[in-house]
């Protein structure tokens, strides 16, 4: 898929298939300045407005035919009232502009950004160009093709604004890598675990590395010993396949400035271990790698955009599966941060892997560290998947945090770490122990991991019901949602100014 920016008002030639136009409810599109737009479309547009076919209320679409002017088509899509319009609303009046071309089978489409005024240009073509770039995505690799009904790519698009030319340029680039960033994540979420296995997630993340120049190291098992990584290693102990534990570098900052560091839970496959997962939709835990999948498309993104920070990008990755080698519940291990940890549940994994994970971080002196896992089913019946949940040692980062989060259309919403949940993790045997009942999963899950992060200011995203769904916004698909790669993405940015 190929993204550019086109300024109308160096152009009016501008020769498409279909052309997107936003209609604000009760009002009519902007088609002055607007290239492609003939007579005969103004007039066909005028009547679709003036027949109550189209009202501009979200949802409302109507497709209009030219007579050889250079816009083939028209799409009228409704976007709602003009002055409630926000990122959010353009990113998904940008996705549906890109499926109305997906269902006409056509490979370009340009979105007009005109009328789009409650959002400065700059935004807005930033939220076009993730709308569209997520939308045009797809997860084809294992399926055979359809010859009777061929897929159409959608390849070309195009945004076309006005106004402050700067602004409108390069929010379109940001958003076509932070799309890509967040596409590329969700590729590795959706791999099957057979497919997507640590070594597969490290081999894709070194690939990648290479191609955008960051640094990338990958630790095998053997290396994981050597640093006392016990806690990732005890996960990893029931598997045939090996464990990995990858670092990605991004030196945008001054050399000596304290890092950002990213850390995502990459758990390839999530059986439960000994404490072993009942049957039914264990088939998603393929999708238990998806804070990884997302911290290495934050961080293919943030080189992308050349971003001026110094990052580093940590995913400790494993599978958790039942054999004769597994942990047991009642195991104590160790950890890189040497505490010892009794495992109640073998199935409470992740937070054992990114304990060693946020220790290695922790020991780089972080100006931050955020990590992002599906770390526990409660964090849905908490919030739904309409949000992550966010909880830390630092309230600052919280709302940074939450604002990247809105800025980027992935909500967070804060959850206590009051010292009372940790004291549910007090073990009789051994420092702590890996769960601390029903009451407050999520939190106690955070509670566990705050152990790990030594005095560096430190958030957790639980992303459980937030990085998979059923795909119902127009720029998502059933599946595969990226998430929090945008937020990741959006608040390194903020951090770097
Ligand atoms: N990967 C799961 C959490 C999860 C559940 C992610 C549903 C996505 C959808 C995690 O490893 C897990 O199994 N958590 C347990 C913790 C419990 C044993 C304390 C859970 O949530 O049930
Ligand atoms: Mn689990
Ligand atoms: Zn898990």
């Amino acid at each position: 898929m190929q993204l550019s920016y086109i300024d109308t008002t160096d152009t009016d030639d501008v020769r498409t298939p279909l052309l997107a136009l936003a209609v604000p409810k009760g009002g009519a599109p902007v088609t002055e300045g607007v290239p492609g737009v003939d007579a005969a479309l103004v007039a066909a547009i005028d009547s679709a407005v003036a027949s109550g076919d189209m009202t501009g209320r979200t949802g409302d679409q109507v497709v209009l035919y030219g007579s050889g002017g250079s816009a083939e088509r028209v799409v009228l899509l409704g976007i709602g009232a003009a002055d409630d319009l926000d990122a959010e609303g353009v990113r998904r009046f940008a996705g549906r502009a890109v499926r109305v071309a997906e269902k006409l089978r056509l490979e370009g489409v340009s979105i007009s950004l005109s009328g789009l005024d409650a959002v400065d240009i700059g935004t807005a073509s930033q939220a076009a160009a993730e709308g569209a770039g997520l939308a045009a995505w797809r997860f084809t690799e294992l399926k055979a093709p359809d010859d009777d009904d061929p897929a159409v790519e959608v390849r070309t698009i195009r945004l076309l604004g006005a106004g402050d030319h700067d602004a409108g340029a390069s929010g379109a680039m940001a958003g076509a890598a932070i799309a890509r960033g967040a596409n590329f994540a969700r590729a590795l979420q959706a791999r099957p675990g057979n497919v997507a296995t640590p070594t597969h997630i490290a081999n894709e993340a070194v690939r990648m590395a290479g191609s955008v120049g960051l640094s990338a190291t990958v630790f095998d098992e053997a290396r994981m010993h050597e640093e006392g990584m016990k806690a990732l290693l005890s996960v990893s102990r029931g598997s045939e396949e090996e464990a990995r534990f990858i670092i990605l570098e991004h030196r945008g900052g001054e050399e000596g400035d304290a890092p950002l560091v990213l850390v995502g839970k990459g758990l390839s496959f999530d059986a439960g271990g000994i404490s072993l997962k009942p049957p039914a939709g264990m088939e998603e835990m393929k999708y238990d790698m998806s804070g990884g999948a997302a911290v290495i498309g934050a961080m293919q993104a943030i080189a992308e955009l050349g971003v001026r920070a110094n990052v580093v990008g940590l995913v400790p990755s494993s599978e958790n599966m039942p054999s004769g080698t597994a942990t047991k519940p009642g195991d104590v291990i160790g950890s890189l941060a040497g505490k010892t940890i009794e495992v109640i549940n073998t199935d409470a994994e992740g937070r054992l892997i990114l304990a060693d994970a946020l220790q290695w971080g922790a020991r780089m002196k972080p100006a931050a560290m955020v990590d992002c896992a599906t770390l526990t089913g409660s964090v849905i019946i908490a919030l739904g998947h309409h949000a992550s949940a966010v909880m830390g040692t630092d309230e600052a980062l919280i709302e940074e945090l939450r604002s990247a989060g809105e800025a980027s259309g992935e909500r967070c919403w804060p959850l206590p770490l009051w010292s009372e949940y940790r004291r549910q993790l007090d073990s009789e045997t051994a420092d702590l122990q890996n769960v601390g009942g029903r009451p407050g999963g999520s939190i106690t899950a955070g509670a566990f991991l705050s152990e790990f992060v030594g005095d560096a200011p430190w958030a957790h995203l639980d992303i459980a019901g937030t990085a998979w769904g059923d795909g119902k916004l127009p720029y998502q698909r059933k599946g595969a949602l990226g998430t929090p790669t945008r937020l990741l993405v959006e608040w390194v940015r903020s951090r770097a100014g």
